[in-house]
């Protein structure tokens, strides 16, 4: 069996190993780099890292559509709740998660978190998977910090981390977010969908091959790869 992990633009990512898919922060119909229209996917699990509207996105419309189930925050979760999304599994960080694609532990994202309509919406989070005997970690929105180096070390196959800069860490934090983390292999997400986030992936991923050592690929909206 394998993975496959596809962008679909921002930090919305589908996550399969071929009999459960999982939808990561849905932000596409209001997003300018979207690879596909929230009617397109069929997940069983969304998984959303925090209540900021370009990660909420579509997240009520799937959900009340196919029934997935939203693993996010108790706040989160009882928000949605209160939306009409019927299954939910709303947790907190540091806390592990077992579903039927495997387990997931809500990790620290050093960020801010507000609802679209205000709401407060907890903490934010970053995601730690494990599925089909790989590990992944996906550092969503936030900014660089140390424990990172302890996520890092119970071994990763795959880190995800934004570069986008302004509204989380920029490529410089990043690259020094690869060094602690160690993964097997990085992608940057969650730059060139607005003007003050636009970066040079390609250059970025270039550094981190050769400050870190670890494998780097700057993909495309659409793009897919296979772990
Ligand atoms: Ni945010
Ligand atoms: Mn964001």
């Amino acid at each position: 069996m394998s993975l496959t992990l596809r962008w679909l633009g921002h930090n919305a990512w589908t996550l399969t190993d071929g009999k459960h898919e999982l939808l990561i922060d849905p932000f596409l119909s209001g997003s300018p780099t979207a690879a596909a229209k929230p009617s397109e996917l069929s997940p069983q699990f969304i998984l959303l890292s925090h209540g900021h509207g370009d990660h909420v996105g579509d997240t009520v419309e799937i959900a009340k559509r196919t029934g997935a189930t939203v693993i996010s925050n108790y706040e989160i979760c009882e928000w949605l709740a209160a939306k009409g999304v019927t299954n939910t599994s709303g947790g907190n960080l540091g806390g592990w998660q077992k579903h039927a694609f495997g387990r997931l532990q809500l990790t620290l994202a050093w960020h801010s978190s507000t609802l679209p309509d205000g709401s407060p919406a907890g903490n934010p989070s970053g995601f730690l998977i494990e599925m089909d005997g790989k590990r992944l970690y996906f550092a969503c929105d936030t900014a660089l910090f140390s424990d990172m180096q302890l996520i890092g070390a119970t071994g990763l196959d795959l880190a995800v981390v934004p570069i986008g800069d302004f509204y989380t860490m920029g490529p410089d934090d990043a690259v020094h977010a690869v060094r602690m983390l160690k993964p097997k292999r990085a992608l940057p997400c969650h730059y060139d969908t607005f003007p003050p986030i636009k970066q040079d992936a390609a250059k970025w991923a270039a550094r981190v091959k050769t400050e870190s050592g670890c494998e780097a690929t700057a993909i495309k909206p659409g793009e897919s790869i296979t772990l």
